[in-house]
């Protein structure tokens, strides 16, 4: 079997784990680590046998990398992506992709132009009961769609110092609701603050409104003293339950509540596995950069609701 080669960018909290992924993976040979910390670098190349950079325009001269995985800082994943396109390289960037959608549509344009896949690390979307969800909404299995709730609430990760929550965090739950409802909500509202960092929001309700009458309710914060990630969809006929932590899932009806129980799956390996695929089979991946875009759209819409303290129409 062809193994395809591959590098990553940042090799952090997040990072530390797309290259054990990738080691973890037949189908990728993880040839390089690029950390502008270069102690980190080395560690993590060391550990690994592969070679280590600080500056990423040296490692992106290898020809035998064909995929880049970026996990820099969030403010600097747009840049370090570009660097990656650029240098003809398929990338995997992770959320929130860029610091705002015009940076982000330059990276789908520029992907587009020399003909390299790009994705953008939505995890929540790999973990399978979110897609039984989404499919069950498909097949009107719960009926329509009226509503859905998401909480994704935790104490602040000190380490992130360059984003807020809507951005770092709430940004899954937005795709999430893009995910499941298959298009863009028509407009936001939400409501956001900070209590404890004060550079940045650490408390945000995003109320997404769709044409057709549904909606859904993102609640996101860094000053809860426990985790949790939830997400409870309510169809006329049905509600589906999801706890990302566990990955339990269930569904209640009239008569019934059911547990499908599916045995739990590593989203990141899952991730990296269907980008390999993605790149070696030439199909388009679950996430495309575009959704990144539409993401970031929704996302930047909020934190404006927020400060105008109305509702923000977003453009079709
Ligand atoms: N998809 C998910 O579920 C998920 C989960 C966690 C983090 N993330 C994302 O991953 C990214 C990294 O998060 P983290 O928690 O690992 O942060 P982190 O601060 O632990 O690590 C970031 C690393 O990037 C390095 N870096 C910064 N600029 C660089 C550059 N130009 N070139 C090379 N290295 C550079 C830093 O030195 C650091 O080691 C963030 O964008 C975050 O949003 C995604």
């Amino acid at each position: 079997m062809k193994k395809l080669g591959v590098a990553v960018v940042g090799t952090g909290q997040w990072g530390k784990n797309h290259a054990r992924v990738y080691k973890e993976l037949p189908s990728a040979n993880l040839i390089a680590v690029c950390d502008v910390n270069q102690e980190r670098a080395q560690a993590m190349a060391k550990q690994y046998g592969v070679k280590a950079y600080s500056e990423s325009a040296e490692m992106l001269k290898d020809k035998q990398i064909e995929a880049v995985n970026v996990c820099t800082w969030s403010t600097i994943l747009a840049q370090e992506a570009m660097k990656a396109l650029n240098a003809g390289k398929h990338v995997l960037v992770e959320k929130p992709m860029a610091t705002n959608p015009e940076q982000a549509r330059k990276l789908v344009q520029t992907a587009q132009e020399n003909g390299l896949h790009l994705t953008v690390g939505f995890l929540m979307r790999f973990i399978p009961g979110l897609q039984q969800i989404r499919q069950s909404v498909e097949d009107k299995k719960i009926g329509d769609l009226v509503c859905a709730t998401a909480k994704r609430v935790s104490w602040w990760p000190e380490r992130i110092g360059d984003v807020g929550v809507v951005k770092d965090t709430a940004i899954h739950d937005i795709d999430v609701m893009r995910f499941i409802s298959g298009e863009q909500p028509s407009s936001v509202y939400a409501k956001m603050g900070s209590k404890r960092i004060k550079v940045f929001e650490d408390y945000a309700q995003i109320m997404l409104t769709y044409a057709d009458g549904k909606s859904a309710f993102i609640e996101s914060n860094w000053l809860t003293p426990y985790k949790t990630r939830t997400l409870t969809v309510t169809g006329s006929e049905a509600i589906m339950r999801l706890d990302y932590i566990t990955q339990e899932l269930l569904i209640e009806q009239q008569t019934e509540t059911l547990q499908p129980r599916t045995a739990f799956q590593e989203p990141l390996k899952l991730e990296l596995q269907h980008f390999i695929d993605c790149i070696v089979e030439k199909k388009k991946p679950i996430v495309t950069g575009q959704d990144g875009v539409e993401a970031l759209e929704v996302a930047t819409a909020a934190m404006e609701s927020s400060a105008k303290n109305t509702a923000v129409q977003l453009k079709k």
